[in-house]
């Protein structure tokens, strides 16, 4: 059970930063490089509309399978030794999973509601200072991404 929790927070963890490497450094700058700001604002909705289907995925099971990591040995090092200790990069991770979970939850149900709602207005300015924000929501959760995996290896 444990190897099996282990690989699906594995894959769901590479879904979600291997979704943001390719927004951030290839989809984004290629788009603001080479397309004008209104086509560029339509073709973002629709990529985040898609995209963020695969993030909310992701988050409910890197939440459910990181519980279980974490509790399942929690408890077994408690019953073997009277109390439960689980290495430092554990509750890093803890902390800046759940943190990266409640910035994706401010980038889908705050900022992106703004964005679809400046684009069916047509209201361009609005949807670009929208999309600014959500780039740098973005950029601070792909960095707490690699920070809570370089904790989980390293910390002990
Ligand atoms: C509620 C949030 C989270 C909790 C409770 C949690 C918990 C854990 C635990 C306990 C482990 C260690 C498992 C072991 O070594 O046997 C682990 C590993 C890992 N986690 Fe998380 N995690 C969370 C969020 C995340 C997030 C948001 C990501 C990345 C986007 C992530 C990526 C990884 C990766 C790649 C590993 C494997 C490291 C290795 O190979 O040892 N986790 N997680």
């Amino acid at each position: 059970m444990y190897d099996y929790a282990k690989l699906l927070h594995l894959i769901a963890g590479i879904v979600w930063m291997g979704g943001m490497t390719f927004m951030l450094f290839a989809l984004r700058p290629a788009a603001m490089a080479s397309m004008e700001a209104q086509p560029r604002a339509v073709l973002m909705g629709q990529v985040w509309q898609r995209f963020y289907v695969w993030v909310l995925v992701s988050v409910v099971v890197l939440f459910g399978t990181g519980t279980h990591l974490y509790t399942s040995t929690f408890r077994a090092a408690r019953l073997a030794t009277g109390n439960g200790s689980v290495p430092l990069g554990w509750n890093v991770m803890l902390v800046l999973g759940v943190t990266m979970m409640l910035v994706f939850g401010h980038i889908f149900f705050s900022g992106f509601k703004k964005y679809k709602r400046a684009i069916a207005a047509e209201q361009w300015p609005l949807a670009a200072k929208a999309g600014g924000l959500m780039h740098k929501m973005t950029l601070l959760n792909f960095a707490l991404g690699w920070l809570a995996i370089i904790s989980v290896r390293l910390l002990r």
